[in-house]
């Protein structure tokens, strides 16, 4: 399907300071899904958003939820757990897809980003980083999960771009091959991928500028000035 999708047009970003250089790498994108069923649509939704996020240059990277212990139920050492910490390091970018149960995101989807620390160290794995919000449902269409996701990106201090996906009767858009039928809500993801590596390539080399914040700069600026008072004591 994605053969016949017309390339992203990035000219408006020729003359920008925005514009991809020769020889810079590509947008690095990591998608998580909220999952571990054999035939899962929000992992299904997920590999359509990256085949689409391909075509319009970026790298993708999709990390599988199975085997993810609950969080602190085992050392940070523990293999998957710094798979996905790893992955969340190379990201420039991310997409989150979870299901609707209950009315809200899935424990599966909510552990991993349990996982990623604010702070790894002096890093902050995710501020300053693009995300696009997605889900699935298994009944008519709502934006309940979406819309806990967009709270999660914003404690997780990232850009949550505008627009976003929800795909209503799942089980009714996947073919059998596992590829999304063509319909509106496929479209939509075209867009919302679109959008996102528009968003990464405009954001993405200016984080520190964009995440640098007064309220930080002072409690910095405090804390050295408590360290020289103390040593000239
Ligand atoms: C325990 C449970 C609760 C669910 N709650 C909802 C719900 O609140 N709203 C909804 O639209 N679908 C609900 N569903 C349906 C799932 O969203 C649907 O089966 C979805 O495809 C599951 O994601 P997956 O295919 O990635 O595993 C629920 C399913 C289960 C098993």
């Amino acid at each position: 399907m994605s053969e016949q999708l017309p390339n992203l047009d990035l000219s408006l970003f020729e003359d920008a300071q925005a514009a991809p250089r020769p020889g810079d790498h590509k947008p690095r994108i990591l998608l998580l899904y909220g999952s571990t069923r054999e035939r899962s649509f929000s992992r299904l939704l997920v590999e359509e958003a990256a085949r689409l996020l391909e075509h319009f240059g970026a790298e993708t990277r999709t990390f599988d939820p199975s085997g993810l212990p609950l969080p602190d139920d085992v050392p940070v050492e523990h293999p998957k757990v710094q798979e996905l910490r790893d992955l969340v390091l190379w990201s420039e970018g991310q997409v989150w897809c979870s299901p609707e149960r209950h009315g809200a995101m899935s424990a599966v989807f909510k552990a991993q980003i349990d996982w990623i620390p604010l702070a790894l160290g002096a890093i902050r794995p995710t501020q300053g980083k693009t995300l696009a919000v997605m889900q699935v449902c298994g009944g008519s269409q709502s934006f309940n999960v979406v819309n806990q996701l967009r709270v999660l990106g914003r404690w997780m201090r990232m850009f949550t771009i505008p627009n976003q996906s929800s795909v209503p009767k799942a089980y009714m858009e996947f073919d059998e091959t596992g590829r999304m039928k063509p319909s509106p809500y496929y479209d939509r993801v075209v867009d919302v991928m679109e959008e996102l590596v528009k968003f990464t390539i405009l954001l993405r080399d200016r984080q520190a500028f964009l995440v640098d914040r007064y309220s930080e700069r002072k409690e910095t600026a405090e804390q050295l000035m408590s360290r020289v008072n103390q040593r000239s004591i």
